[in-house]
């Protein structure tokens, strides 16, 4: 009899490290979002390996954007360019401000917003531009730069993919004036649910740290300075992402030589588009993201059926901003908006990704994926 294999898209890596931590914080009783020694080392480790002085951690990616929003300044009616092709999330943290966000297309190979798309959707009303480093790869944020400070616009950086990638050199997360890290569990690191803004100046920390905690008074603790939000990372998280930091570089290692692998083996079978580093950049290849083109467009839900059969796990792309029926409806966007990120859409997908995988998984991806696009039903 043979045992069928079971690849998971992605794992996280926990042992010891992690369950130590948690039993100290535990055992501490330090076990909310507001005490406990984690949270603060956390934070600062992680921002510090991001080249950033400040780190408030958050309770999910999400929040993290919603808050370094709201610490910016956005506020109702304005305007932020943002990457079509992202997680929703991206997008709800600027309907959450009830401001508006506006879709940019993306460049065929990295698959980032197209920074020459940027100018021709400035209005009077627009604020900050919201980059994502998707998949793993950072933007090319010179050119977001010198648009940003053409018209003096914020720049946050949604890195929840890309945690530890560079661009020319500089850390994501250091490069605008915010950036956003989710820890969800298929994250490079994790923290189960968990966040984390980064920022490289003091005032915006500690309006974001105030913010985060429901904007308690400084001396009358119940005399609130703002409206605030419970968006707190609990020290029994923190513990986790403790343990978890001391294993970025391995996790990063493990992804890169995984894409490395990957495109080796798949390079002579037509119609694919693989993922790509630039020479600005260091991709940390969060998940391994195909695009179907020529003669398998079309093929994405049958070759993610058959893959599934033999026990492979994937993931189907996102769906872009401009193509969600909800925004469509109520006219925020046209599905027209944005043909790249359309032509992506229903051809892409991610191929098992997760640290832990073993060579032989590797190998046995590889092998039945080869074996699947080249046969056609
Ligand atoms: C690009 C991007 N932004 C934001 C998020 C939201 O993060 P979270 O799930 O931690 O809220 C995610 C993923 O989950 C993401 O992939």
């Amino acid at each position: 009899m043979t045992i069928q294999r079971c690849v998971p898209v992605s794992q996280p890596l926990l042992d010891e490290a992690e369950s130590n931590c948690v039993n100290d914080a535990l055992l501490k009783g330090a076990i909310s979002g507001f005490f406990g020694d984690y949270i603060t080392r956390f934070e600062e480790e992680f921002s510090n390996y991001c080249d950033c002085q400040y780190g408030v951690a958050t309770s999910n990616g999400t929040s993290a954007l919603h808050l370094a929003l709201v610490s910016l300044g956005i506020k109702t009616g304005d305007e932020v360019l943002v990457s079509t092709f992202t997680n929703m999330a991206t997008i709800f943290s600027i309907l959450y401000i009830g401001a508006k966000p506006v879709p940019i297309d993306i460049e065929m190979d990295t698959l980032n917003l197209d920074p020459s798309l940027l100018e021709r959707h400035i209005s009077p009303w627009t604020k900050a531009i919201l980059v994502v480093h998707l998949f793993g790869h950072p933007v090319d944020m010179d050119s977001v730069l010198d648009v940003a400070k053409k018209h003096s616009l914020f720049v946050v950086e949604d890195c929840a993919e890309a945690h530890g990638a560079t661009y020319k050199g500089r850390k994501v997360g250091s490069i605008g004036d915010a950036g956003c890290f989710s820890f969800y569990a298929n994250k490079i690191i994790t923290t189960g649910e968990g966040g984390m803004v980064t920022f490289c100046e003091s005032s915006l920390a500690d309006k974001a740290r105030n913010l985060r905690g429901l904007a308690f008074g400084d001396t009358n603790k119940f005399m609130h300075k703002d409206v605030g939000f419970n968006y707190r990372l609990t020290n029994i998280q923190a513990a986790i992402g403790h343990a978890q930091f001391g294993k970025i570089e391995h996790v990063i290692a493990s992804k890169r030589s995984i894409a490395a692998y990957y495109s080796k083996r798949l390079a002579n079978v037509d119609g694919l588009q693989f993922p790509v580093e630039k020479s600005y950049a260091r991709n940390v290849y969060w998940m391994y993201h195909l695009v179907l083109s020529g003669p398998n467009i079309g093929r994405r839900n049958e070759i993610m059926r058959k893959l599934s059969e033999v026990g492979i796990d994937t993931r189907e792309t996102f769906i872009p901003f401009n193509l969600q029926d909800i925004f469509i409806k109520q006219g925020l966007v046209n599905s027209g908006d944005c043909p790249n990120a359309n032509s992506v859409a229903y051809a892409g997908f991610y191929l098992p990704s997760g640290a832990g995988l073993t060579e032989e998984d590797l190998d046995y991806v590889a092998t039945q994926f080869v074996e699947i696009i080249e046969k056609k039903s």
